[in-house]
């Protein structure tokens, strides 16, 4: 209802091109480390998703990193399959060696990465991406450049690199708020002046140590960002990405922007994901977690029994979930009610005022009830335990 009244006033494109960063910077999550055989499971897994991209690790920094990107390249996926590389020709070269069709290239460019990780000038920084766009360009191979940390970077300085390379050829700017300092509207506003300058698509790249990284995600997106960079269960460094179950539904259902991801195949993909990774998700997490469609206020579940729309902004099915009853202390009769009927099991008004009566006093007494639990309930009043 409001949104359709503030869409009006966006910058939206009519569909967004999802880069996943999973297996390179959500293998970044601490205390994750990803085979090179799990690397190629969740590969084939996010190009049936339908990812764009999938950006499958950063080639120079291991042979197990070129071992997989390789083995990747061998399953001949619809996604492209691209690799990380600083503008350095070792860095390039591995990369290409590889045989990636798709380079990410990035350069810092905030003072603080200018003055104490770099040690470079502003210009010499400008040179390095220039020229690590030229050496992509010359292979034949697609280049997307970031400006590392460029949500710190002086706007000034920011149009003149993004400018540089698309001069020299780079297929996609994106950039990234490395350290998640980004409000909404700040990142509007980013994405709105860097669009005046640059003709080539805007990509970002949102950290989330504030909780902001589908936020700001979307806010680029209203500015007319055309490719986000996601993960799956938002992991990546320190808070991690931007989720891009979240991002991905958010995307399609509250703004009608076209993605190539197949929805119903999301919460597979989450569990495969922490399955390796072995970082489980939150129960209340966004669209994949246990009780994104679990109810258990009675006036909720009624509301749900009658019209799931009444407590539900989207159904499960759409993303591969399941509606679920929980019982507990806030738990009306309908429920009960409901669950017994799914069991086959009937109880005359009394049996069933018995039962109710049991499920309130556990309830408040702290504990939930499993649905085996309301079985045994149920069995013991119709003198069947
Ligand atoms: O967060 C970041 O800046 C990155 C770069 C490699 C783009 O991950
Ligand atoms: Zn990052």
């Amino acid at each position: 209802m409001y949104i359709e009244t503030v869409k009006k006033t966006m910058n939206l494109p009519e569909k967004v091109r999802i880069f996943d960063t999973t297996l390179r910077d959500g293998e970044q999550t601490p205390g994750v480390a990803i085979t090179v055989d799990e690397k190629i499971r969740i590969a084939k897994k996010l190009d049936k998703l339908g990812v764009d991209t999938i950006e499958v690790g950063f080639p120079v920094s291991s042979p197990g990193e070129r071992k997989a990107a390789r083995e990747i390249l061998k399953l001949d996926l619809n996604s492209s399959i691209c690799g990380l590389a600083r503008p350095l020709k070792k860095d390039l070269d591995a990369a290409i060696d590889c045989g990636v069709d798709y380079i990410h290239t990035f350069i810092g460019t905030s003072p603080l990465h200018r003055e104490y990780k770099l040690k470079m000038s502003k210009e010499e920084i400008l040179n390095k991406a220039v020229e690590g766009v030229e050496y992509i360009k010359d292979h034949g191979i697609t280049a997307e450049f970031s400006a590392e940390d460029a949500t710190r970077t002086e706007f000034d300085y920011l149009k003149e690199i993004y400018t540089a390379v698309e001069d020299a050829g780079a297929d996609c700017i994106n950039v990234p708020d490395t350290v998640g300092v980004m409000i909404p509207t700040s990142m509007n506003y980013l994405i709105s002046e860097l669009k005046q300058e640059i003709n080539i698509p805007i990509s970002v790249h949102c950290h989330d140590d504030f909780g902001l990284a589908v936020a700001n995600s979307l806010a680029a997106v209203e500015a007319g960002a055309q490719q986000v960079h996601a993960t799956i269960n938002g992991l990546g460094e320190r808070a991690g990405n931007a989720s891009l179950e979240e991002l991905v539904m958010a995307l399609t259902t509250r703004y009608n922007i076209k993605t190539n991801i197949q929805t119903e195949l999301l919460v597979d993909m989450s569990e495969f994901v922490s399955r390796i990774t072995g970082i489980k998700m939150p129960p209340n997490k966004a669209i994949v977690g246990e009780n994104a469609f679990a109810h258990e206020a009675g006036i909720h579940v009624h509301g749900v029994l009658q019209k799931a729309e009444t407590y539900e902004p989207i159904t499960p099915e759409m993303v591969g979930h399941t509606r679920r009853i929980v019982l507990g202390k806030h738990t009306g009769a309908n429920a009960i009610r409901a669950k017994l009927d799914e069991y086959g099991i009937e109880l005359n008004e009394e049996q069933f005022e018995r039962v109710f009566n049991q499920v309130k006093s556990l309830g408040d007494k702290g504990k939930c009830i499993t649905d085996a639990d309301l079985k045994a309930m149920a069995q013991t009043v119709l003198g069947k335990a």
